[in-house]
């Protein structure tokens, strides 16, 4: 089995406190809503069934499953749309549903099975490690489900961070608004990320089973620069600068931070499934937007949103007072600027992928 020992976890808060992934997932929620409806389609029309094992467990993983609710939901979507199409196609006995939920090893997976759902028809499983190395045996799960995951690198770019190298990100914490080399470099550790997790899935996947991913990227036609993702971190890392400047924090830690996320394209992630060669794209496809209105409540839940997401990449560098001060100004920045977010590319890309027999 291959290891990845140099991969990073910055997992979401945990809990169900004000600020934890629970409580500040609804906008990953919606989309996962909208992706319900292609889900099904995909498992009545592209989940190939005849090579599946008539009596064995039907099994499911979601990666990056992170505390919930959102992994249950979609799980049981998931399983509904099974047995559906068990029923129609006639198909006896009716599986029994196994279903895996991954994450890294310091997810808080004590709130995730303490709020597994009573009414689950299924046995639950954790399983613990990174989804760019292999989690489980050859040809054993039928269904692969990630949201809102994959846009996570396994870990910053090593030459970003190297003074001297063309490549470091001096001033910024992203690579939005930063030198070629430094876009490139990003792009290079999720080109060799994405390909390290389709061969990892194409060992997993049975025969005619799916890989289902959705995942925030950026329309084919806008530049990195215009894409909202990268918008708000340069953002971010303005009002950080701003308080170095102030003296508030070390200016040195801010060029030492850079946030391990990269918003592909469709056009970049095909090429990588292309070279894998080990499964058909059965569906590509941006969802639409949802368009919120510009209004103090929005910025301030937007500035939430991206501090439960980047949170644990900050609190290795910067003191918790700091962190609040910090989303406090770029809460604000938002509040007074609603431009920023309200225009721009942003795709919520969604794939099916579905596992050939190469
Ligand atoms: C924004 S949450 C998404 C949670 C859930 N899938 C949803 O749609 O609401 C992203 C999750 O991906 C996990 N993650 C990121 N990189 C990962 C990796 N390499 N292996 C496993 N989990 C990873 C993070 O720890 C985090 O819990």
């Amino acid at each position: 089995m291959e290891k990845n020992d140099s991969s990073q976890a910055y997992p979401m808060n945990g809990g169900d406190g004000d600020s934890s992934y629970t409580n500040n997932s609804s906008y990953q929620k919606s989309l996962s809503d909208v992706a319900m409806s292609l889900i099904n389609e995909a498992i009545a029309d592209m989940l190939d069934t005849q090579n599946f094992v008539r009596g064995h467990p039907f099994r499911i993983a979601d990666l990056g499953c992170s505390v919930g609710p959102n992994t249950f939901t979609t799980v049981k979507n998931i399983i509904n749309s099974v047995q559906h199409k068990y029923q129609t196609l006639k198909i006896t006995p009716m599986p029994e549903f196994q279903v895996f939920f991954n994450d890294h090893a310091t997810n808080d997976f004590n709130t995730l099975f303490k709020t597994l759902p009573a009414d689950k028809e299924y046995f639950a499983a954790g399983v613990p490690g990174s989804f760019y190395s292999r989690l489980f045996p050859s040809s054993s799960v039928h269904v692969i489900h990630s949201s809102f995951a994959l846009h996570w690198l396994s870990k910053v770019p090593e030459e970003v961070l190297e003074r001297g190298s063309i490549a470091w990100n001096k001033g910024r914490v992203h690579y939005a608004g930063s030198d070629e080399e430094v876009v490139l470099a990003y792009k290079k550790q999720y080109v060799k990320d994405t390909e390290a997790f389709l061969k990892a899935r194409a060992e997993e996947v049975v025969c005619g089973g799916l890989v289902v991913v959705l995942v925030p990227g950026r329309p084919n036609e806008v530049p990195h620069s215009e894409c909202i993702g990268n918008v708000l971190f340069e953002v971010l890392g303005c009002c950080l600068l701003d308080m170095a400047k102030e003296g508030k924090i070390d200016e040195e830690k801010v060029d030492s931070l850079n946030i391990p996320i990269y918003y592909a394209s469709p056009q970049e992630l095909k090429e990588i499934v292309d070279r894998n060669g080990c499964f058909t794209i059965e569906k590509m496809k941006g969802l639409p937007r949802i368009v919120e209105p510009e209004t103090k409540d929005h910025a301030r839940r937007l500035a939430i949103g991206v501090r439960v997401g980047v949170e644990a990449v900050l609190k290795g560098h910067f003191e918790d007072e700091s962190i609040d001060e910090l989303f406090q100004s770029f809460s604000n920045r938002l509040e007074e600027q609603p431009s920023l977010y309200s225009s721009g590319g942003a795709a919520i890309l969604f794939s099916v992928l579905r596992r050939n027999d190469k």
